[in-house]
């Protein structure tokens, strides 16, 4: 199977990465996580598409509007992460591969964000290794398409 296409789907307060608590989150942009994705899907013919929001509502209907559309879906919803069911109920309709991508270790840091309501609706998680966490999101994505 192959695919045309992946979105990367940003959550609350991502679009400040760069300045935003950059001694958790690194000095990198969204825009940069985006291009080292985009670096290792654009060789395999796989273009990628993203969006950032703060909003709930948003980031549930852009996953409805992904369906059908985008052949695989990377998400670091932030801090919906932790407490958003209504995204959990639209991952859960989407029906290709969703990585789950955190910058930090959520595990690691205060115990709000020890559970991630997303978890149990993704094939799976990289969290804790940076801009790292990205590539290894395309090629996760890579080898479930595969
Ligand atoms: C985050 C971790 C979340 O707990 C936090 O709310 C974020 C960023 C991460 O990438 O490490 O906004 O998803």
């Amino acid at each position: 199977m192959s695919i045309a296409s992946v979105l990367v789907l940003s959550g609350p307060n991502l679009a400040l990465l760069g300045t935003r608590e950059p001694a958790v989150y690194g000095t990198e942009t969204l825009s940069d996580h985006v291009a080292r994705v985009e670096g290792i899907l654009a060789p395999e013919g796989i273009a990628v598409a993203s969006e950032q929001t703060d909003s709930e509502s948003r980031m549930v209907q852009a996953i409805h509007e992904a369906r059908g559309v985008h052949g695989a879906l990377i998400i670091n919803a932030g801090a919906f992460t932790h407490y958003a069911w209504s995204v959990h109920d639209a991952l859960r309709s989407f029906p290709a591969p969703i990585i789950e991508v955190h910058l930090s270790n959520p595990a690691a840091r205060e115990p709000f964000r020890h559970v991630s309501v997303l978890a149990p609706v993704v094939a799976g998680s990289v969290a804790g290794f940076g801009s790292l966490g990205y590539e290894l999101a395309a090629r996760a994505v890579l080898a479930l398409v595969r």
